[in-house]
């Protein structure tokens, strides 16, 4: 049964998206794309890959396109289902842009200059451009434009949805019309995956990254080249503070996490062997039959291509109408277009 909002009576509207910077890794898949998988039966959703947003940082045509592609493939091998969510490309709605500029003329630049993310970025010594500056503004225009309820992310893009509901509200209230819906964040049971580094696991620190779908022999060489003390085998060890235990947690039953629980805390249990039965369970979890269905698709891409251009048909008309309301209000569309 779809879960409806008690007011409208319309089904849940979920929206969210993933940059195409790089292959998806265990954090975007327990702190995201999981749930985005898990939500399609439970209303209606529109996924998206953010390829306008990945352009703040990729200046390469033939990257960006394959990272598009690679990410498409990776949600349906994983089981997005076309028949019950959208699954396209931001870019195949350019009036997503537009929307930007126009909210952009009713944000204050405290909001920007607030953004954690920014903030993050320029203490890691990146130069900004001014798209990465106004990308929640740009990311707020894509949920906005969806009329969307709910925005099932990771912990980190909390704020950008916070400020995308105050962006709506600056919006309706200037305008004196409420034009756009107040979106709300939803958080996975696991919105914040640890890095194979020890800090958040992330596409833009590529040492961090435990990819899901990469082949077999590169995902055991990056377990095998996670960084331990020099405890042994029989040396007591906290497990919370250990990357192998702690996304070992994510994949294990908690037969099997309570095992290497207790392997660590009361010794036993060597940092190899941990290794090793974190890398077997993503086989188990990740290989079979999606890496199969992974294959296939990279056989297939017209396959992907014709879900990305089918969706976004779809979400093409949403995005139409709220605009429609957008020209309304704003003055920016000539009298005679009623
Ligand atoms: P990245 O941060 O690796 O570049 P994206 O920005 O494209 O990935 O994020 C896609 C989705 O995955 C977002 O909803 C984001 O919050 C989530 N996500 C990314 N990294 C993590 C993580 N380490 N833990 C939980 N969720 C994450
Ligand atoms: N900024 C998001 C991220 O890096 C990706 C994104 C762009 C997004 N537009 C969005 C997520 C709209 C949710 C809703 O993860």
């Amino acid at each position: 049964m779809a879960e409806s909002s008690t007011t409208t009576r319309q089904p849940m509207r979920y929206l969210s998206g993933v940059q195409s910077s790089g292959r998806l890794h265990l954090g975007n898949y327990f702190g995201a794309v999981q749930h985005h998988i898990n939500l399609q039966t439970q209303g209606e959703c529109l996924y998206f890959i953010a390829n306008y947003h990945s352009l703040t940082t990729i200046h390469d045509g033939e990257q960006l396109r394959k990272f598009t592609f690679d990410i498409a493939a990776d949600y349906l091998a994983l089981g997005l289902d076309p028949q019950h969510a959208l699954l396209f490309r931001q870019s195949d709605i350019p009036a997503v842009t537009e929307l930007s500029w126009i909210l952009s003329s009713v944000t204050g630049m405290g909001l920007l200059e607030r953004a954690h993310s920014y903030k993050d970025k320029l203490t890691k010594g990146i130069v900004p451009n001014v798209g990465l500056f106004t990308y929640p503004i740009l990311m707020a225009a894509d949920i906005l434009i969806y009329q969307s309820d709910k925005v099932p992310v990771g912990m980190d893009q909390v704020q950008h949805v916070e400020m995308a509901r105050d962006i709506a509200g600056y919006f309706n209230q200037q305008f004196q019309k409420t034009v756009f819906k107040l979106p709300e964040t939803l958080l996975s049971s696991t919105p914040k995956v640890v890095g194979l580094t020890g800090g958040k696991m992330s596409k833009s620190d590529d040492k961090s990254v435990l990819p899901i779908l990469g082949d077999s022999s590169e995902i055991k060489k990056r377990i095998m080249s996670i960084v331990t003390d020099s405890k042994g085998v029989h040396d007591p060890k906290d497990p919370d503070q250990n990357p192998i235990f702690l996304l070992y947690q994510l994949l294990a039953t908690p037969v099997e996490v309570q095992e290497m629980r207790a392997g660590f805390e009361h010794g036993g249990l060597g940092y190899g062997e941990a290794k090793q039965r974190l890398f077997l369970k993503m086989e188990e979890i990740f290989g079979g039959s999606i890496r199969t269905r992974r294959a296939e698709l990279e056989k297939h891409p017209d396959w992907v291509e014709d879900v990305l251009v089918e969706s976004a048909k779809k979400a093409d008309l949403i995005a139409r109408a709220t605009m429609e309301q957008v020209y309304q209000v704003t003055g920016l569309r000539s009298w005679k277009i009623k």
